[in-house]
């Protein structure tokens, strides 16, 4: 009796070790994927004329600072994925009071300049 038993213990225990197997890909490859693209483009002038800045990244990467031509006062939203948010501020270090404007996937595509007499210092994803 205990001679057939335990084989067919085993047996029965072998799928259940199977199927708790990965079959799906390492979880941090999927997060990558799920990561929000951004892009767009900042203009020293509010009519986006001149030098034209491209920014662009996936997911969130901090507060960025030091914009060339000192300041950006218009954008242009070229690709903002939808559940992702680009922030500018009004100081170098996207200081929360100082937020001016919000580029996000559901604004416009052309040229806006930034809030009335402001000049955006940083921005933040
Ligand atoms: C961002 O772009 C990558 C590469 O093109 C893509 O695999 C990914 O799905 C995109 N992310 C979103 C949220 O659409």
């Amino acid at each position: 009796m205990q001679l057939i038993q335990q084989p067919l213990l085993a047996l029965t225990l072998l799928p259940a070790i199977i199927a708790g197997l990965p079959t799906s890909h390492p979880p941090s490859e999927e997060l990558q994927a799920r990561k929000h693209n951004w892009t767009f483009d900042l203009f020293h002038n509010k009519h986006c004329a001149g030098t034209t800045v491209s920014y662009s990244g996936q997911g969130s990467s901090g507060c960025h600072s030091n914009f060339e031509n000192g300041g950006a006062e218009a954008f242009i939203n070229v690709n903002i994925d939808t559940g992702c948010k680009v922030k500018l501020f009004r100081d170098r270090k996207c200081s929360r009071h100082t937020m001016i404007e919000e580029i996000k996937a559901k604004i416009s595509t052309k040229c806006k300049p930034v809030s009335r007499k402001k000049t955006a210092q940083s921005f933040e994803e």
